[in-house]
């Protein structure tokens, strides 16, 4: 049968609506570009250094991608580097050591990338003193940046915008090779930060009932669950607006959100669908990890929160050089009551000795990279 042109027409009318309908479907809720455009849209043409070098600061890994960064510009060639107390984890992180981690985390990506733009650094810690228990509005470190034609780019700046925190399932065929775990242990030289690497069954197997019983902890401890609920961004309206969080994005969220199944209230409900795939999802990810890998250090301190965070920051971006997935899994670590005697039960198991802290325990794995988690506008950051 001939078409006329006027049922040609309708007839690809009708199939672009169909086509972009489904487009739709598959795009649904997908994470919006401006929320990761900082990973594509470094500001390496900014003619303030500290602008550029911060850029990539800001890509570092964050408990709950809070990034409780602010950073004051006010005196010249100088960056002093402030906790966002509006930003904190009270409940599940209640000294902030976290917090702090993620700001040794920011400080080792900043000296990275000024090794790149031929600078070197001297980074003061707590110039004005260190934190107690609790986190107060001193500065936790000042940065000064120094043209130093004698400093070589350090190769792990390459890996900054390729770097991930993969909260997926890795491959299970695919067991952690021994070269890899080797390489890992190169990653940083702060000999206060011990690494050890696990890939032996009972200790995979044994960490893989601990991180899910942490979670099951979590999950089940109203104030600590309602923490997480409270920055979760559901779609990605709210990522977008947001950029921080834990960012609940893809079809299946956009559906869920659609029927009315995925929600805040629904999520906070124990008894909910929603909650439920939250649980399997996390049981899924800790079941399908071939190796773990945990930072411990003799003591505790503010500038010893701060120097983990650097050597994970170099451990991450050395994983993923090599092509290794990691991933924390940090609810045993937390120091509220309820976690304390599983926290004990995992110290023992790994033979940690007495008065040192676990600092980070992760997975370790292969998988293909995920996307990017958002991050804010570097302006939201400024105090200029
Ligand atoms: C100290 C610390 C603890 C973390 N704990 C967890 C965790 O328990 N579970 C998790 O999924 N991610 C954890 N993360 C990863 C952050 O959620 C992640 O860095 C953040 O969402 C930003 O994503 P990105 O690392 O992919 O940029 C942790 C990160 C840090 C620095």
């Amino acid at each position: 049968m001939m078409l006329s042109r006027r049922n040609f027409i309708l007839m690809a009318g009708t199939t672009a609506v169909i086509v972009a309908a489904g487009r739709a479907v598959i795009d649904l809720d997908k994470m919006p570009s401006t929320a990761i455009a900082a990973w594509s849209k470094v500001e390496s043409t900014d003619s303030d250094i500290r602008k550029r070098v911060l850029s990539y600061a800001m890509l570092a890994p964050n408990p709950h991608n809070m990034q409780p960064w602010i950073v004051d510009l006010r005196q010249p060639r100088q960056i002093d580097l402030y906790c966002d107390r509006t930003r904190l984890l009270p409940e599940t992180d209640p000294f902030s050591r976290q917090i702090l981690i993620g700001h040794g985390a920011f400080l080792e990506l900043l000296d990275l990338a000024a090794s790149a733009a031929g600078h070197r650094t001297e980074i003061t810690y707590f110039p004005k003193g260190e934190f107690g228990d609790r986190i107060d509005g001193r500065p936790v470190a000042s940065i000064r940046l120094i043209s130093d034609a004698d400093r070589e780019p350090d190769p792990l700046f390459q890996q900054i915008l390729q770097r991930r925190s993969a909260k997926v399932p890795f491959d299970t065929t695919r067991p952690l090779r021994v070269e890899h775990g080797q390489g890992l242990t190169t990653a940083y030289t702060d000999p206060d930060c011990k690494l050890t690497v696990a890939t032996d069954q009972p200790r995979v197997l044994g960490l893989q009932g601990v991180v899910q019983s942490g979670m099951e902890i979590e999950l089940r401890t109203p104030r600590t669950y309602q923490e997480s609920v409270n920055v979760m961004r559901i779609g990605a309206q709210e990522v977008n607006q947001h950029r921080n969080g834990i960012d609940l994005t893809g079809a299946p969220i956009g559906w869920g959100r659609l029927l009315g199944m995925v929600n805040r209230e629904k999520l906070a409900d124990p008894t909910s669908e929603a909650f439920q795939s939250g649980v399997t999802m996390y049981r899924d990810m800790a079941e399908a990890t071939p190796a773990f890998a945990w930072m411990t250090t003799s003591n505790n301190t503010r500038s010893t929160q701060l120097a983990v965070g650097r050597a994970y920051a170099r451990l991450n971006l050395k994983a993923t050089a090599l092509g290794v997935a990691t991933h924390p899994m940090s609810q045993v670590l937390q120091e509220y009551a309820e976690m304390q005697s599983l926290q004990q039960g995992v110290l023992a198991m790994l033979g940690i000795p007495k008065g040192h802290t676990m600092q980070m325990l992760m997975r370790l794995g292969y998988v293909e990279q995920p996307d990017p988690s958002p991050r804010r506008d570097l302006q939201d950051l400024l105090l200029t």
